[in-house]
C-alpha cells in the first residue's frame, strides 16, 4: 500500500521544509520537493493525501501516562483501549506507560501484569517505564532484565510514603544499577515525608478543601527533592529525569546542574503551563478536586507558569508528557469529599497535548521546530525510540500527523473529548490549529470522515537505552 501526503509542510526540530512525503507499508519510503516526481508518482500510489496550508509532523510521543494505574482506592479511568484511542484523535501516535511493581510484587510480575493490560488493546503503538515501589535486592536484579525486554527507564518516588515511597538509600542503589547498566532513573521529586506531617496538621486544622493539596505540597518540597535527587545522582555517575516539575524554582535547580555538564534532564505538563492554584485548585466546594495532581498546580501570581514555557524554550525542559491519569469526579475524585488527602491524585490530557502546546507556537512561547522537538523528537531520542519514532526520514515508522494551522479546536465534554471521563480538566479551552489526519505505521487512524483505528493494531515497542547518554 502506497500513500503519498502532498504538498505539506514537514516541519522537524531541524525546520520546517515543503515537502512530499511518500508512505510505503508501515514505514516511510521517501521525501521529496513537490513537482514533476510527485506528479508521476500521485498516479501510481493507492492514496493521495492533499496537505497544502497545513504541517506535516512526526506523530505526537506521550512519554508519560497511566492507563489503568492503581491510586487512592481506585483506578485511572482510562484502560489502554479508551486511553490510546482518545491519544490518536488528539495526534499521539506512541505512549509510554509506567508498569507498576508495588511493594511486596515482583518486579517482573509488575510488568506482565501492564502487557497483559494493554496487548491487544492498543490503537497506537506502546512502550513501559517500570515503576519500582520496593528498591530490594531482587528489584535491582531485575533492572537489569527488563533492559533486555525493552524498558530502559525506571521511576522511583520521593513522595507517598507507605505506597511508591523510596529512601535516599534506596534511591543511591537505584541509581548505582541505573549507572551501571546503562538507563535511565525517573523522579517523582516531592519531599513525601515533609507533606505527610503538612498534610496531617492542615487536616487537624479542619482544612479539607482540594485546594489544601496545593497548599500543604510548597514549591519548597518540590525544589527540595530535585536538589536531593541531582546530589544522588551526582555521587554514582547516573543519569536523571525528572518528572511533572511544576515549580519555577525546581527548574532552576535543573538548569544549574545542566549547567554544570550533568546528566540531567526535566520534564513538564500542560496542566503546569497553563492551570493554576488559584483558578483550578481552588475552584469554589469541591470542584478543585478535578485538578488534584502531584505535583500541585501552582500559584500564578508566583509566575510559575511563564518562567516553565521560559525553560522549554532554554531546553531546562525537555519534554512536555501529560502524566495522564484521570480519575472521574463521580466516585473517584469524590472519594475526598471532606478529606482532600483522600482524593485521587490526576488530570487526564493525552487528547489535548498536541493541541495545548501548539497554542504556544501560536501565543509565541516556541517555534513550530520545538513543538516537534519537545512532544515528538525528544521523547524518542531520550527513551531510546529514535529514528524508529520521532521522525520524518526514510525507513521511520510512518507515525505521521497532518496539522491544520488554520483549524480550530474547542475543548470540551460535548466537544471533543474520548477520553473515559465524566468531565474534562480543559472545558471551554479554545486553541488554534487542528488535527486533520493521524497516521499510525501507514494506517489511518483519523480523517475528516472520523477515526478508523484498529483495537489491536498498537504494538508493544521494545526500546533502546536513551540516546542522551552516549
Ligand atoms: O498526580 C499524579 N501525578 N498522578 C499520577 C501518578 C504520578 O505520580 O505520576
Ligand atoms: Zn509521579
Ligand atoms: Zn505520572
Amino acid at each position: 500500500m502506497k500513500t503519498l501526503i502532498r504538498n505539506g509542510s514537514v516541519v522537524t526540530p531541524q525546520g520546517v521544509h515543503m515537502m512530499d512525503v511518500l508512505v510505503e507499508g508501515e514505514t516511510i519510503a521517501a521525501l521529496f520537493a513537490p513537482g514533476p516526481t510527485s506528479d508521476d508518482l500521485a498516479g501510481s500510489v493507492v492514496r493521495v493525501i492533499d496537505a497544502q496550508g497545513k504541517y506535516v509532523i512526526p506523530g505526537g510521543i506521550d512519554a508519560h501516562t497511566h492507563m489503568e494505574l492503581p491510586f487512592g482506592g481506585t483506578f485511572a479511568s482510562d484502560t489502554f483501549e479508551t486511553g490510546t484511542r482518545a491519544a490518536a484523535w488528539g495526534g499521539t501516535t506512541t505512549i509510554i506507560d509506567f508498569a507498576v511493581q508495588r511493594y511486596g510484587e515482583r518486579v517482573q510480575d509488575g510488568l506482565a501484569a501492564w502487557h497483559e493490560k494493554a496487548s491487544g488493546n492498543c490503537f497506537i503503538d506502546y512502550g513501559f517505564h517500570q515503576i519500582i515501589g520496593g528498591v530490594d535486592d531482587d528489584s535491582l536484579k531485575a533492572m537489569d532484565e527488563l533492559i533486555d525486554e525493552g524498558v530502559t527507564s525506571f521511576k522511583l518516588f520521593m513522595a507517598y510514603p507507605g505506597v511508591f515511597y523510596s529512601d535516599d538509600g534506596q534511591i543511591l542503589r537505584a541509581m548505582q544499577q541505573a549507572k551501571n547498566n546503562g538507563s535511565m532513573i525517573m523522579m517523582h521529586a516531592e519531599n513525601g515525608i515533609a507533606i505527610d506531617v503538612l498534610v496531617a496538621q492542615a487536616l487537624a486544622r479542619g482544612e479539607t478543601a482540594p485546594i489544601n493539596h496545593g497548599l500543604t505540597r510548597p514549591w519548597e518540597t518540590e525544589q527540595e527533592a530535585t536538589h536531593r535527587a541531582i546530589m544522588l545522582a551526582r555521587i554514582t555517575g547516573a543519569p536523571l529525569y525528572i518528572v511533572h516539575m511544576s515549580a519555577k524554582q525546581a527548574v532552576h535547580t535543573v538548569q544549574e546542574a545542566r549547567d554544570l555538564g550533568l546528566n540531567v534532564f526535566g520534564e513538564t505538563c500542560p496542566q503546569y503551563l497553563y492551570l493554576s492554584l488559584e483558578e483550578q485548585l481552588g475552584a469554589p466546594g469541591f470542584e478543585g478536586a478535578k485538578w488534584v495532581c502531584s505535583t500541585p498546580l501552582r500559584a500564578k501570581a508566583e509566575g510559575h507558569q511563564d518562567e516553565l514555557w521560559r525553560y522549554l524554550r532554554t531546553n531546562d525542559l525537555s519534554i512536555v508528557a501529560t502524566d495522564h491519569c484521570p480519575f472521574c469526579f463521580k466516585e473517584q475524585k469524590e472519594l475526598g469529599i471532606g478529606d482532600f488527602s483522600k482524593i485521587p491524585n490526576g488530570i487526564g490530557s493525552v487528547e489535548h497535548r498536541m493541541d495545548l502546546i501548539y497554542q504556544g507556537v501560536v501565543e509565541g512561547q516556541l517555534t513550530l521546530e520545538r513543538w516537534v522537538e519537545i512532544t515528538s523528537t525528544t521523547p524518542a531520542r531520550m527513551f531510546g525510540l529514535y529514528p524508529q519514532k520521532g521522525a520524518i526520514a526514510p525507513g521511520s515508522d510512518a507515525d505521521i500527523v497532518v496539522y491544520d494551522p488554520n483549524g480550530h479546536t474547542s475543548i470540551g465534554i460535548d466537544k471533543t473529548h474520548h477520553m473515559n471521563m465524566d468531565h474534562s480538566a480543559w472545558e471551554g479551552y479554545e486553541t488554534d490549529g487542528h488535527v486533520d489526519l493521524v497516521m499510525s505505521r501507514g494506517e489511518v487512524l483519523v480523517d475528516e470522515k472520523g477515526f478508523h483505528g484498529t483495537k489491536g493494531h498498537g504494538r508493544y515497542l521494545k526500546r533502546s537505552l536513551s540516546q542522551y547518554l552516549i
